[in-house]
C-alpha cells in the first residue's frame, strides 16, 4: 500500500484504503475523531468548522470532493471554484490531521445506483428550485459519514436547510454520529461567507448585501411583534428593488422543522431564508428570528 502523502503534519489522503488505515490506527488509540465535510475553495467559515471539530475531538478530517450529484446538468459545477493547492495550505496551518480528496470515479464508480432522499425537509426552500440537491448531499454525506466513521461532524447553519435534512438523515438511519451545527461566518460588510463569493464582481457583491441587511431587519421587526406577512411582503419588495439581483425565494419559517409560519406576531423561534442570484452566483442566507418576549 501506498503511504499517505505527507503535507507538512497534514495526512493528504487520496484512496478509501489509506483514509480507512489512518482511522483505525487513531482508533487503536482511543482518539475520538471529527469530520468537517466541504467541497473545497475553503474560507473562513470552513477554518471555524475545523476549529469546532478540534474542540470536540482528538482528530479531524477534512474532506474535500466537489460532489456532482448535487448540481443539475444547468448548474455551476463547471465553474464552481476549485483550489485544492490554496485549500491543502490553509489546511496545513489549520486545526486539522488529515485531507480526504476521494476520486469521484471512486465515489461514484460504473454501476453505482444507490441514493437517499429526506422526504419533506427537502422539498421546500432551495429543493423547489434545485429538487435534485438534497438527494445529492444526503447521498455523499451519507457515504463520507460510512467512510470515515467519525464520532462528529460538523455542519454550518449557513446551509440551515442542508443541517436540517442531516440531522435527519442520521436520526432516521441510526447513525452513529454527533451532528454539531456551527454559526454564519460573515464578512465586515455582512456578506455571509460562501466559496460561490469568489465569483462575485464587486458590483454584484455590493447588491447581494440587500439579503443580509433585509433578513436582518425582518428578524428584528418579527422580534418586535410584527405580524409575519407584513414583515415579509416589505422584506420582498427590498429585495426586488434592488438592481442586478433576482429572487429565487424569501420565506419565514419556524427553526426546527422549516414549516412556513402563520400569518400575525411569530409564536416560536422562527428563521428568515432567502435564496436569490447576482452576477449568475446563486447566494442564500438566513436569519434566525425570536418570537417577541411580551
Ligand atoms: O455544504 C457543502 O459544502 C456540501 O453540500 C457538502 C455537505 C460537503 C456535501 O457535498
Amino acid at each position: 500500500m501506498v503511504a499517505p502523502h505527507s503535507f507538512k503534519s497534514l495526512e493528504v489522503i487520496h484512496t478509501l484504503a489509506e483514509m480507512r488505515q489512518l482511522i483505525a490506527a487513531w482508533r487503536r488509540k482511543g482518539e475520538r475523531i471529527a469530520l468537517v465535510p466541504t467541497m473545497g475553495a475553503l474560507h473562513d467559515g470552513h477554518l471555524s468548522l475545523l476549529e469546532i471539530a478540534k474542540a470536540n475531538a482528538d482528530r479531524v478530517v477534512a474532506s474535500i470532493f466537489l460532489n456532482p450529484t448535487q448540481f443539475a446538468a444547468n448548474e455551476d459545477l463547471s465553474t464552481y471554484p476549485r483550489r485544492e493547492q490554496e485549500d491543502l495550505e490553509r489546511l496545513s496551518k489549520a486545526p486539522c490531521d488529515a485531507a480526504y480528496l476521494p476520486s469521484t470515479a471512486a465515489m461514484y464508480p460504473e454501476g453505482f445506483q444507490t441514493s437517499v432522499e429526506v422526504e419533506h425537509l427537502s422539498k421546500s426552500l432551495c429543493g423547489h428550485s434545485r429538487p435534485h440537491f438534497f438527494g445529492g448531499v444526503a447521498t455523499v454525506v451519507l457515504k463520507l459519514l460510512n467512510q470515515v466513521q467519525p464520532d462528529t461532524a460538523i455542519f454550518g447553519e449557513k446551509d440551515y436547510q442542508q443541517l436540517l435534512v442531516i440531522r435527519r438523515l442520521v436520526r432516521d438511519l441510526n447513525i452513529p454520529v454527533d451532528i454539531v451545527s456551527a454559526p454564519i461566518i460573515r464578512d465586515p460588510d455582512g456578506l455571509a461567507k460562501s466559496s460561490r463569493n469568489l465569483r462575485l464582481t464587486p458590483a454584484g457583491r455590493k447588491a447581494g448585501l440587500v439579503l443580509p441587511k433585509t433578513i436582518s431587519s425582518m428578524a428584528e421587526e418579527l422580534s418586535k411583534g410584527a405580524r409575519s406577512e407584513l414583515v415579509l411582503a416589505k422584506g420582498r419588495q427590498e429585495i426586488e428593488q434592488q438592481d442586478g439581483v433576482q429572487l429565487d425565494y424569501l420565506e419565514i419559517c419556524h427553526n426546527d422543522d422549516l414549516s412556513a409560519v402563520p400569518s400575525g406576531p411569530l409564536r416560536a423561534p422562527g428563521r428568515v431564508f432567502v435564496a436569490a442570484i447576482t452576477d449568475d452566483v446563486r447566494l442564500i442566507d438566513n436569519w434566525p428570528a425570536e418570537p417577541p418576549t411580551n
